[in-house]
C-alpha cells in the first residue's frame, strides 16, 4: 500500500501542509494533524466520526516546546517532566489562547504529551508544530497498535501512515489534572498510578467517571469489539471452566486448558497485546469472548480499565 511506509520527511511535510498522519508511538497509532490548523483539525473529526465535545491530545517534540500551548505549569507537572522525561503521560495544562478550541473541545486546558517512542518526537521535530492525535481508530472502537490497523480501518482517509512497527507499551498514555492544586489521574494508562505516587509523594485521586464531559473520551462502550466480552475474575482455575462451542476463552498467564494473553502473565505483555487480541476476537467467528482479568496492580490497572469497557454493552 503505497501511502503507508517509513518515510519520515514525508510525514512531517504532509503534517506541515494540513494532511492526516498515522502516527506511531509507544501506546497507541495516533491520528495526527497540525494542532494550530482548524481545518486540519476538523478532518480528524470527521475521519474518526468522533463527537465534537471529546478534545484531543497535543503532541510536543520536548518539553521546552510547551509554552507554545500552555502556560501557568504547575509545578508537579515539571516533576513529573524531571523524574520520568518522554513517557506515555498526559498531563492537562491551562491552554493558551493559540490553541483552537475545536481541539480541546472548548475547555480552558490542554491536554499534552510528549511521547516516548523517537521516532514521533523525531517526527514532531521535524513537522516543527504541536500536533493533535487520538488514538487512530474510528470513534469507539478498539484502538490501533499497528500501522496496518490504521490502514484496515481509516485507509483512504489518511494522508500517510508512518510505520513505526508495533506499539511497545500497547494502552494509551495516563491522563493526569491539577484541577484543584493536587494531581488527579483522568485516565489509567501507560504509566502506572504507583509510579506517579512514588514521585508525587501522596496517591493522586483516580477520577475516571465515564459520565464527565470534562473527559468524554472515558465514555462507557469504548473499545467495544461488536460481541459480547464476558470477565473472568483474575486466578480463576480454567481447569474448572467448560467453554462452549464458539466461544473464545483467554487467560491471563500461560496453562494447560486454554490460550492465554501473556506467557507469564507480565502486566506489561498483556497490554502490549491487548487490542491485537481484542482485533482478532472481533474479526474471528467467536461469539462471545471469555477473558481473565490482569491483577489490580500497575499496568495491570489500565488493562482492566479497558476490558471493563470493551465488557460495557450499551443499556439500549
Ligand atoms: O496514548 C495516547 O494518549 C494516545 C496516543 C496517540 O498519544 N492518544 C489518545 O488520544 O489516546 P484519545 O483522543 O483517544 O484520548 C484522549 C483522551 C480523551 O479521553 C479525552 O477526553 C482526554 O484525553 N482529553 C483530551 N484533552 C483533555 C482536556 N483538556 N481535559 C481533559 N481530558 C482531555
Ligand atoms: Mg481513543
Amino acid at each position: 500500500m503505497q501511502h503507508l511506509g517509513t518515510d519520515l520527511a514525508r510525514a512531517a511535510s504532509v503534517l506541515r501542509s494540513g494532511g492526516l498522519v498515522g502516527m506511531p508511538t509507544e501506546t497507541v497509532y495516533g491520528l495526527a494533524a497540525n494542532a494550530l490548523d482548524v481545518v486540519a483539525v476538523a478532518r480528524i473529526f470527521s475521519a474518526k466520526n468522533r463527537p465534537h465535545f471529546d478534545p484531543l491530545i497535543v503532541h510536543l517534540s520536548d518539553w521546552t516546546e510547551v509554552d507554545r500551548v500552555a502556560h501557568e505549569i504547575p509545578s508537579e507537572a515539571q516533576l513529573l517532566w524531571t523524574a520520568l522525561g518522554p513517557a506515555p503521560l498526559t498531563y492537562v495544562l491551562p491552554k493558551r489562547p493559540e490553541v483552537p478550541d475545536l481541539v480541546t473541545s472548548g475547555l480552558d486546558h490542554v491536554a499534552v504529551r510528549i511521547p516516548q517512542l523517537i521516532l514521533a518526537r523525531q517526527l514532531l521535530a521535524t513537522a516543527g508544530v504541536p500536533v493533535a492525535a487520538p488514538s487512530a481508530n474510528p470513534f469507539g472502537f478498539v484502538s490501533p497498535t499497528t500501522a496496518q490497523h490504521v490502514a484496515d480501518q481509516l485507509g483512504d482517509q489518511v494522508d500517510y501512515i508512518l510505520d513505526g512497527g508495533a506499539c511497545g507499551v500497547g494502552v494509551e498514555s495516563t491522563i493526569v489534572a491539577w484541577p484543584e492544586g493536587r494531581a488527579m489521574v483522568l485516565r489509567l494508562g501507560g504509566i502506572p498510578v504507583e509510579t506517579l505516587t512514588e514521585i508525587l509523594g501522596y496517591e493522586p485521586e483516580i477520577r475516571t467517571s465515564t459520565s464527565k464531559p470534562s473527559a468524554p473520551g472515558m465514555l462507557d462502550a469504548h473499545y467495544a469489539p461488536g460481541k459480547p466480552v464476558r470477565l473472568m475474575a483474575h486466578g480463576t482455575d480454567w481447569s474448572q471452566v467448560t467453554v462452549p462451542q464458539g466461544i473464545q476463552a483467554l487467560a491471563f498467564a500461560a496453562n494447560d486448558w486454554v490460550a492465554s494473553l501473556t506467557t507469564h502473565g507480565d502486566c506489561a505483555e498483556g497490554a502490549q497485546r491487548l487490542f491485537a487480541a481484542l482485533r482478532e476476537f472481533a474479526a474471528s467467528d467467536y461469539r462471545e469472548l471469555w477473558i481473565e482479568l490482569a491483577p489490580e496492580v500497575g499496568l495491570g490497572r489500565a488493562i482492566n480499565d479497558r476490558l471493563r469497557r470493551a465488557a460495557h454493552r450499551a443499556e439500549d
